[in-house]
C-alpha cells in the first residue's frame, strides 16, 4: 500500500449479489458508516431499510449507495458506545430481513463480529486465523474445520479464537464439523472453468453418491432416512419441491417415484409453493432438493409445510446447510463441492437419490420386485461408464455447438423422461450462453411450436425412452422436413436415427429410468461449448448467483 506498509490484519469483502441499486463502485460492499468507521459486508436483504434509512438521514448520517447494506453500517456507527459487540446486539434488534453480516471497527481492529438470519454464514476455524463466508469451498484452501452459526447467533472472531452468542447473549459451546471434500476441489484442476470440471467429474460423484447405500446383496440402505413402512403408509401424498435445475431432478423422482411407489407425487416450484397455501397435513411427506442447501424459496417451503405438520425429506451436496438442519430426513447427494453457477453433477447425484429413494419406497410397499430393483440398481452403478462415454464425444458435440453458436434460439424436445432431460438442457443453454432456448414435450409441437421451426433452426431431441422412440422420431422428421438442424439423443438400439438427423449419439442400452442421467451430460456439454463460442462467462453468468438467498 503507498504511504508504507499497512498492520492490519482483519478483512472482509464480498462479491455483491444486486439487490438494491445497479452493480456499481458505489453499490459495492464493504459500506461504511458516515464517519468511515465502521464497515459492513451483508448478504441477504434488509426489508425494513427505508424507515430506517430515513431516521438516520435525520439523524445526519450520509448515505453514498443505493443499497438496504448501508443501513447496517450507519446503525452500528449510532449504536456504538465504545463496544462493537453490543452495538451489533443493538442493531440487529432493528433489523428485519435475512442476512449474514460482517463487520469491523476501527477501534476494535482485530475483532471481526459476524451475525445470521435466515442467510448462510460459516465460521472456519484455522490456526493462528480464523474466518467467515457464505461457503465452504471459500474457505477450503485454508481450513476444513468450521462452526456452522445458527439463526440469531453472534459470534467474535479473532485470530486466535471465536466466541459464539446467543440471542440473549449467553456463550453458546459450539461443536466444531468436519468438512471431507478436498481442498483441490474448489480449483480448476488444469480446466478452463469449474463447469467443465464438474461436468468431467460427474462418473465420480455419481459412485460417490451410491457407496455405501447399495450392498453386496443389492439391498438399499438409506441411513440417514428414518422411513419405515408404517411411517410410509400414512402419507396419502408426496409433494416435491425445488428450484431451477433442482426443480428439474424432482421431475425425475416424481415420475420414479409414481411408478415405483405408486404414491401421487405433486411437484412444484419453491417460488410457487410457498404463496399458493398450498394442501399440507400430516400426511403429506415433503420432499425438498437443492444443491446448496440454502436457497431461501426452498426454506420458506419447507417452514410453511413443517407448520402444517408434513415430514420433509432433504436431498442436498452441503453437509450442515439450513436446509439439512431443517429438514427431518436427509440424503446427501455426496457430489464434492460445486463451484460453477450452471448445475451439473448435483443434478445427476440428486437423479440417482430421487431413484434410490423411488426404489426404496416401491420395495416398502412392496410394488417393487427385487429382479426388477436389482436391474436398476445395476444399471444406475454402471451410469457413470455411460457419463463417460458421453464425455468421451466431447469433440463432436464441440463442433456442432461452434457450427450454430451465432442461432439466437434452440429449442429442445422429448417425451416423458426425456422432456425432462430436454428441460435441463435448455436451461443450461439459456443460463450460460444466453441463447433463447426452450423445450417442449414432443407430442405439443403440433399445438403450436412447431410453427416456429424454420430453415436453420435447431432442435435437440431426446430419444431415449423405448416406449416413446417411434413417435419422437416422426417429431424428428416434422421439425427436420421444416429445415431444422437436428442434434439426437437416444440408445444404440437405434442406429436408424444417423440416416434422419444432422447429429446422432447413441448410449450404451441401459435401463430406461437410467437413461436421463448419461442422455444430460450430451446437454450440459453442449451448453458449455455454446457458451464457450459465444465468448460468455461460463462460470459466472451474467445476472445469476450460485446460492440464491434471496427471494
Ligand atoms: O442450490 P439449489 O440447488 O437450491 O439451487 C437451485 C437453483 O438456483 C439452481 O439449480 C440454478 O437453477 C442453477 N444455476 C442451475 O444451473
Amino acid at each position: 500500500m503507498e504511504g508504507g506498509s499497512w498492520p492490519q490484519t482483519t478483512g472482509i469483502g464480498h462479491t455483491r449479489w444486486a439487490t438494491h441499486g445497479e452493480p456499481s463502485d458505489l453499490n459495492a460492499h464493504p459500506h461504511t458508516s458516515t464517519d468511515g468507521k465502521i464497515a459492513v459486508v451483508h448478504n441477504g436483504i434488509i426489508e425494513n431499510y427505508i424507515p430506517l434509512k430515513e431516521k438516520l438521514i435525520a439523524q445526519g448520517h450520509r448515505f453514498v449507495s443505493d443499497t438496504d447494506t448501508e443501513v447496517i453500517a450507519h446503525l452500528v456507527s449510532s449504536n456504538y458506545k465504545g463496544d462493537i459487540l453490543e452495538a451489533v446486539k443493538e442493531t440487529v434488534k432493528e433489523l428485519q430481513g435475512s442476512y449474514s453480516v460482517a463487520v469491523l471497527c476501527q477501534d476494535e481492529p482485530d475483532k471481526l463480529i459476524a451475525i445470521r438470519k435466515n442467510s448462510p454464514l460459516i465460521i472456519g476455524l484455522g490456526e493462528g486465523e480464523n474466518f467467515i463466508a457464505s461457503d465452504i469451498p471459500a474457505i477450503l484452501k485454508h481450513t476444513r474445520t468450521i462452526y456452522l452459526l445458527d439463526n440469531d447467533e453472534v459470534a467474535v472472531l479473532t485470530k486466535d479464537d471465536v466466541k459464539v452468542y446467543d440471542e440473549l447473549g449467553k456463550e453458546v459451546e459450539k461443536q466444531s464439523l468436519k468438512i471431507d471434500w478436498d481442498p483441490g476441489d474448489a480449483e480448476k484442476g488444469g480446466y478452463d472453468h469449474f463447469m467443465l470440471k464438474e461436468i468431467h467429474e460427474q462418473p465420480r460423484a455419481i459412485q460417490d453418491t451410491l457407496t455405501g447405500r447399495i450392498t453386496e446383496d443389492g439391498e438399499i440402505k438409506l441411513d440417514d432416512i428414518k422411513l419405515d413402512k408404517e411411517t410410509l403408509d400414512n402419507f396419502d401424498h408426496i409433494q416435491i419441491v425445488a428450484c431451477g435445475t433442482a426443480y428439474n431432478a424432482g421431475m425425475l423422482g416424481k415420475q420414479y417415484i409414481e411408478k415405483y411407489a405408486r404414491i401421487p407425487v405433486e411437484m412444484e416450484a419453491a417460488s410457487e409453493y410457498r404463496y399458493k397455501n398450498p394442501i399440507v397435513s400430516d400426511k403429506t411427506l415433503l420432499i425438498v432438493l437443492s444443491q446448496s442447501g440454502e436457497t431461501a424459496d426452498t426454506l420458506a417451503a419447507i417452514d410453511i409445510a413443517k407448520k402444517q405438520g408434513a415430514r420433509v425429506l432433504a436431498i442436498t451436496n452441503v453437509v450442515g446447510s439450513s436446509i439439512a438442519r431443517e429438514a427431518d430426513d436427509i440424503l446427501y447427494t455426496n457430489a464434492g463441492p460445486e463451484i460453477a453457477v450452471a448445475s451439473t453433477k448435483a443434478y445427476v447425484t440428486q437423479v440417482a437419490c430421487m431413484l434410490l429413494i423411488a426404489l426404496y419406497m416401491g420395495e416398502l410397499k412392496g410394488n417393487v420386485t427385487k429382479e426388477e430393483a436389482d436391474e436398476v440398481l445395476a444399471a444406475l452403478k454402471e451410469s457413470s461408464d455411460l457419463i463417460q462415454r458421453a464425455l468421451d464425444d466431447a469433440d463432436k458435440i464441440k463442433d456442432f455447438a461452434y457450427e450454430h453458436f451465432k442461432n439466437e434460439d434452440m429449442y429442445l424436445i422429448g417425451r416423458g423422461e426425456d422432456y425432462v432431460t430436454a428441460m435441463e438442457g435448455s436451461l443450461k443453454i439459456k443460463e450460460i450462453s444466453y441463447v433463447h432456448s426452450e423445450s417442449f414435450p414432443a407430442g405439443e409441437l403440433k399445438h403450436g411450436p412447431i410453427a416456429l421451426i424454420e430453415d436453420g433452426t435447431v432442435v435437440l431431441a431426446v430419444a431415449t425412452q423405448e416406449n416413446t422412440f417411434e413417435k419422437l422420431l416422426s417429431n424428428i422428421k416434422e421439425v427436420k422436413a421444416r429445415g431444422a438442424h437436428v442434434l439426437a439423443i437416444t440408445s444404440d438400439d437405434h442406429p436408424e436415427i444417423m440416416t434422419e438427423v444432422d447429429q446422432a449419439f447413441l448410449i450404451p442400452k441401459t435401463n430406461q429410468v437410467v437413461a436421463p442421467i448419461p442422455a444430460v451430460v450430451y446437454l450440459q456439454l453442449f451448453a458449455y461449448y455454446l457458451a464457450v463460442a459465444r465468448g460468455c462467462d461460463v462460470d459466472k453468468p451474467k445476472n445469476l448467483a450460485k446460492s440464491v438467498t434471496v427471494e
